[in-house]
């Protein structure tokens, strides 16, 4: 066992329902926690710190609509330097702790032309286009062959249209690219993924996807949409965290009943 899952059971006895991954900006989600417990990422031997504006290092243990939640208040990218096995260190204490779902939440570009900043995307499925490494590789037996067909938990996903439908609140779905990063993509690229069906580009989630999956737990993803390059032409880190934060509020909204009712 990792040494990072063993020194947080012994900080804590506490079985997660769910596991939450908290995205650039998103932390205003955060209000709604009953917070009973908060672990620096620092102070966990062997787990890997964010070295991102907009992300905070913190595991916050709570209780958020009657479930027990583990939150990610920040993760780290492959761009950062990290191994694919760091990126997904959360999902792998997540597991350990006994936690059986996920919801993966992070702010990406628009590749949609339909998509605009501020829209909310429910991932249906996704597209690696990290091609310089896979967080399974290494792993022994045949379990690492894991099937990726409905990755993103098909239940999950009717719970979560019909939670926003009745709370009205507006929600896209769609299929999410990773990258590597950390730079942001050409016209040509967004062109590219445009024309092969893409509706969204960021630089995480997959690795925690396909990790999750490895380790049998249910996945829900989320995207806030920060930019769009054909609609405005240009992107900043800090305007991808201006509208993250305003993403933050209607994403935690959307997760406070989806956890109610599910
Ligand atoms: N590309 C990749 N990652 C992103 C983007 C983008 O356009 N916007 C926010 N994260």
């Amino acid at each position: 066992m990792e040494e990072y899952i063993q020194f947080v059971k012994d900080q804590i006895n506490f079985v997660p329902d769910f596991a939450i991954v908290i995205g650039s900006g998103l932390s205003t989600m955060l209000d709604k926690v009953k917070v009973i417990k908060r672990i620096p990422y620092r102070e966990i031997p062997g787990y890997p710190v964010s070295t991102v504006k907009g992300h905070k290092g913190e595991l916050i243990f709570g209780i958020l609509s009657g479930k027990n939640v583990l939150i990610f208040n920040g993760r780290v990218h492959f761009y950062e330097g990290y191994t694919m096995r760091q990126v997904t260190a959360g999902v792998r204490l997540a597991a350990g702790l006994g936690t059986k779902n996920i919801v993966i939440t992070n702010a990406a570009g628009a590749v949609n032309k339909a998509l605009k900043a501020g829209d909310i995307m429910l991932i249906e499925d996704h597209i690696n286009f990290i091609f310089a490494d896979n967080p399974l590789r290494g792993e022994k037996g045949t379990e690492r062959f894991v099937d990726m067909i409905n990755a993103y938990d098909r239940d999950f996903l009717k719970k979560a249209v019909e939670v926003a439908s009745r709370k009205g609140i507006d929600i896209r779905k769609g299929i999410y690219c990773a990258v590597a990063g950390p730079n942001y993509e050409t016209m040509a690229e967004m062109r590219f993924m445009n024309r092969i069906g893409i509706d969204a580009v960021g630089m995480s989630t997959v690795p925690e996807v396909i990790a999750a999956r490895f380790l049998k737990m249910r996945v829900l993803g989320i995207s806030c949409i920060t930019d769009s390059i054909f609609n405005e032409g240009d992107i900043s880190h800090t305007k991808v965290l201006n509208i993250a934060n305003q993403c933050g509020k209607t994403i935690a909204e959307l997760i406070e009943s989806f956890l109610r009712e599910v």
